[in-house]
């Protein structure tokens, strides 16, 4: 065993996490570009916040009863005795900034949108990963419902930009903290009735929140769920006047969507409006998007008293649906022999990218040869030659890849040909 080690272990990413490798990650830029154009277009702008927040930001903002609080939190003690928490999502994050600055107080449209990574430790699978990728939007201080609407609107315009078709907008209102105690009363008195046909975790949620029922995707307790007393039953005249006019907004926009009264979503802080956005093709993880208002949050955390509503988007499962294709770059391959020719080619390198070009240069010492087959391999459009000969008069051979021909000038003049 001489010299041998243990077998070495190659390293992995961390289970429930992905790269996102060159030729993919062009999609990734070009759904984001679109994002930001798209959102700034209704007047939205970008407030990054901390990866790493206090969990206590979370217990509150997000709800002590939902299963990320309970069990998805990635949490530990940083070296100050601190418990820290990695975002599981963007909502308390924008609401705290917002309160922490006082930027209700700044004269701006408090209209926000982020993409970003956020962290859940759940059962990786399909559309479901530890970390994944939000495209975020928050809007503050807006009580109309036409703003619920204008939301879903948005959200449905960045899907049809980006060529997602089929999918099916699903509305409810959870009402408000005046008339939801009525409902999540009736529920656990129903629920009780039938608790021997409701698995554990439901017979929890009877206790804690009985509307996360709704939720819940074993067969025995959906059955049960279809007999459960209505929302809309039991709407303040307030929240049903806001869902309607929610939905007259919908219409207005020509929208189609569906009521969907089981549609709770599985955090605490919704008040009045929930939607999602969900396709055929997700299977379980159908849920593109999901949103809703939450009207307490900030009043909660102690700041001012102004509503909230919004919308997280998961990019990952955005991404599955779309069929784009990365544009194929148009890009100079610099081949250069020789010492003298090589300190050119790195100033030449220099020189057209200044101008705008994407160039590459390579080293090791390659023939021209092997410069031509890497340039053609890695699809170049141009090669350009930069020979101890060409070094030394200045003027330069440009090869057009695809059509085979060859221009010969100075960098300024071949330039142009390498802009076309
Ligand atoms: P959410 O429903 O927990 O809501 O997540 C929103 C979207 O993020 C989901 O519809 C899904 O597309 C994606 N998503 C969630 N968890 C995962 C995961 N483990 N893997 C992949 N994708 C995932 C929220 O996060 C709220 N903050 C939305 C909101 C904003 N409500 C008001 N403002």
């Amino acid at each position: 065993m001489s010299g041998e080690g243990p077998a070495r272990k190659t390293p992995t990413a961390v289970k429930g996490t992905h790269d996102i490798l060159p030729g993919e990650v062009e999609i990734w830029q070009a759904v984001e570009a679109e994002t930001k154009r798209l959102f700034e277009l209704y007047g939205y702008r970008e407030l990054r916040t901390p990866i790493l927040e206090h969990t206590e930001l979370f217990e509150k903002g997000t709800g002590q009863s939902t299963d990320i609080v309970t069990k998805e939190m990635y949490t530990f003690a940083d070296k100050g005795g601190r418990s820290i928490t990695l975002r599981p999502e963007y909502t308390p994050s924008v609401a705290r900034a917002i309160v922490e600055h006082r930027l209700d107080l700044h004269g701006t449209p408090l209209r926000y949108y982020y993409i970003g990574p956020m962290f859940r430790y759940d059962k990786p699978q399909k559309g479901r990963y530890r970390q994944f990728h939000q495209i975020d939007v928050e809007v503050f201080a807006e009580k109309d419902a036409a703003i619920d609407a204008e939301i879903v609107e948005m959200a449905d315009a960045l899907l049809r930009a980006l060529g997602v078709a089929e999918t099916e907008t699903l509305v409810n209102s959870v009402g408000c903290r005046a008339c939801r105690p009525a409902f999540s009363q009736a529920l656990r008195g129903h629920a009780a009735g039938v608790r021997d046909k409701l698995c554990d975790d439901c017979r929890r949620k009877m206790e804690t929140n009985p509307l996360r029922i709704f939720d819940c995707k074993v067969e025995s307790c959906r059955e049960q769920v279809r007999g459960f007393p209505k929302i809309s039953a039991f709407l303040c005249a307030e929240c049903r006047e806001h869902f309607d006019s929610f939905r007259r907004g919908l219409d207005l926009f020509g929208l189609k969507y569906r009521v969907d009264e089981s549609l709770v979503r599985g955090l605490d802080y919704y008040t009045k409006t929930t939607f999602e956005i969900v396709t055929a093709s997700g299977g379980q993880q159908n849920a593109v998007l999901g949103g809703g208002r939450y009207d307490d949050m900030m009043k909660d955390f102690g700041g001012p008293d102004i509503c909230g509503i919004g919308f997280a988007m998961g990019l990952e499962r955005l991404i599955a649906l779309l069929d784009l294709k990365p544009a194929p770059r148009r890009f100079l391959y610099v081949a250069h022999a020789g010492e003298a020719a090589k300190a050119k080619a790195v100033e030449l390198a220099r020189f057209f990218r200044r101008g705008g070009v994407e160039t590459l240069i390579e080293f090791g010492g390659r023939s021209f040869k092997n410069q031509f087959g890497r340039a053609n391999k890695l699809g170049a459009a141009w090669v350009l030659v930069v020979g101890e000969d060409e070094a030394a008069k200045g003027v330069y051979q440009l090869k057009d890849m695809a059509a085979g021909t060859q221009i010969s000038g100075t960098p300024d003049e071949l330039i142009k040909g390498a802009r076309s």
